[in-house]
Parts: C-alpha cells; structure tokens; sequence
C-alpha cells in the first residue's frame, strides 16, 4: 500500500496542501495519498497518536501546532531549532523528526531575485511566530540593515533585539512611523495577518513606498491583498504569498520522497485552487 501525508492545524478545511500534494503524486504517478486531519488546539497529543496508528509517513503542520509540535520532537533540522518552530514532520517508525520549510521558502522568491541582502535596507510588518522565522531567514541571509514595525510596539522592539542578535542590525518602529518613512526601504515584507481573508486593509500606509521597492506579502488567500495593491501602485514590484506556500511545499515533498519536486504541477493546482 502506498504511503499516507497529511496536513493538521484547525482550521483545517480550506488548506491547499492536499490539492498541491495530491497534483505531486499524479504528475509522477505515485502511489500515495494526503488527507487534510483536523486537529483542535488542545488535541495534539490524541491527535498524533491517531496519526501514528495509521502509520502516517510525514505530516504537514499549520496554525495553531506550529510550536507545540515542538515537544514531541525526536529530532529536528537546524531551521526547526532556529525558528522555534515546524511545519514538516517526518515519522520513522513513531520517531517524529522535525524540519522548517517556511524560512527557505519564503527565502527562495528573493533568491530568485538576485537579491544582495547586505546592501538593502529592510521593512518587516509583524511580530507573530511568522515574522519570527523571517527575521532569522534574512539575519541569516546577510541581511545587515532592518526595521521591525509592529502594531504593539514592545513586540516589534523585542523582534528587533532577536534578529539584532543574530547580526541584523535592527531597530524598531510604530505601524504609523514605517508608512512615513517607506521611502527608505529597500524591501518590505508583510508578516502580519491582516489582509488575511480579505477582510482587512494593508497593516500601514503605503503611499510613500518607493517606485522599484519590493513588496512581499505572505499572506496568499487573497492572492491580491490590499498591501500588494496598494504597494503595486506606488510603483513597487510585488512578490506573492502562493510563491513562498509553493516553495515551502516543494520543499517538503523533497524532504518526504527524496526525488525533485514538479513544482509547476503543483503550481497548476495552486492556482487552481483561488
Ligand atoms: P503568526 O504566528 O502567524 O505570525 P501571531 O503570532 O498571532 O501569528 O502574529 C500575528 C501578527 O500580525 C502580529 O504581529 C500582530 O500584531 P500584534 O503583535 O500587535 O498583535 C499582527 N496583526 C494581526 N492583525 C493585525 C492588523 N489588523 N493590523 C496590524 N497587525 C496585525
């Protein structure tokens, strides 16, 4: 019988993963499924045991787990211990080995970009576990010059000193300070969750953001959030959340089968899916 992924988090419903994973295996016609698995926030621990029953290969892991999935851990990658968090699981024989995949995947569309980390200056919105993996990703990358700006600004501060330590030169701001001095930025990076659903406006002004900026929003549902729109219209290049989403997923089906993703099959049926 073929092998058996899955997703958890809670909610679970409107994941992409079984779709992106599911169009994987028919492009290289494996024999293996991926099933979306509810897990409520106090249920993890009878949640893997009923993953381990079935003999789950791997696992990806979402909202609100990322962190928690951490103590049941037998080993983890060096991104997992960096982040504080995982989002792909591999389980040999009942021992869970855990990897990262968010931090090289929202990495990989700047690469691709030719990005020199060292010579831009760097807006980041947020402050959540999401702009936490992101801030260690870019310290990592060279990148010498940021600004953290969160709505509760003790968060941001705290943020700033994190990747401080990991030598990007960091400072902090207010939501309100950052749109006023967007000029100055090279990149700017929306790591919050507003614009998530659509239902809310981009986390801060986007009216002084510099033509030829990049504008970087991972949230990808809506694919157009209102901070991508709004940046695209002061002139800036914009970089969607489905293209970090699809990486962090390539790269978790490499990690699974060890053979190279078909990324633009998964492609297809990511944008398929909005
Ligand atoms: P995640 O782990 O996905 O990053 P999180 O830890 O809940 O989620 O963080 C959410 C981030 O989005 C925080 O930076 C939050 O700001 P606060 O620290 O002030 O709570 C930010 N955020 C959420 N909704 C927002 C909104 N409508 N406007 C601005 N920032 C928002």
């Amino acid at each position: 019988m073929g092998k058996t992924f899955a997703v958890i988090g809670d909610p679970i419903d409107h994941s992409m993963s079984p779709a992106i994973h599911s169009a994987a295996f028919r492009q290289l016609g494996m024999d293996c499924s991926y099933i979306a698995y509810r897990i409520p926030k106090d249920g993890l621990e009878d949640g893997l045991a009923g993953l381990r029953k079935i003999g789950i290969a791997g696992f990806n892991v979402t909202v609100p787990h990322k962190i928690r999935i951490m103590r049941y851990l037998g080993r983890m990658d060096e991104a997992c211990s960096i982040a504080g968090a995982a989002n792909v699981v591999v389980n040999n024989e009942g021992i869970l080995k855990g990897y990262n995949t968010d931090m090289d995947g929202f990495m990989e569309p700047l690469r691709r970009r030719g990005i020199n980390f060292a010579e831009i200056s760097v807006l980041l919105l947020g402050a959540g576990g999401a702009a936490r993996a992101i801030a260690a990703a870019l310290a990592r990358e060279g990148t010498s010059k940021m600004t953290v700006a969160n709505r509760t600004v003790n968060r941001g501060a705290d943020l700033a000193g994190f990747a401080s330590g990991l030598g990007a030169e960091s400072d902090s701001a207010s939501l309100t300070e950052a749109g006023e001095s967007a000029d100055s930025y090279d990149l700017i990076i929306n790591a919050t969750s507003a614009g998530l659903g659509g239902d809310s406006d981009s986390p801060m002004s986007m009216k002084n953001v510099r033509n030829g900026a990049i504008a970087y929003d991972i949230v990808y549902a809506p694919m157009h959030t209102d901070f991508l729109k709004r940046a695209a219209g002061a002139g800036a290049s914009v970089i969607f959340g489905y293209e970090m989403l699809l990486e962090q997923a390539a790269l978790a089906f490499e990690i699974w089968h060890g053979i190279k993703a078909p990324r633009k099959a998964m492609q297809k049926a990511l944008l398929g899916g909005f």
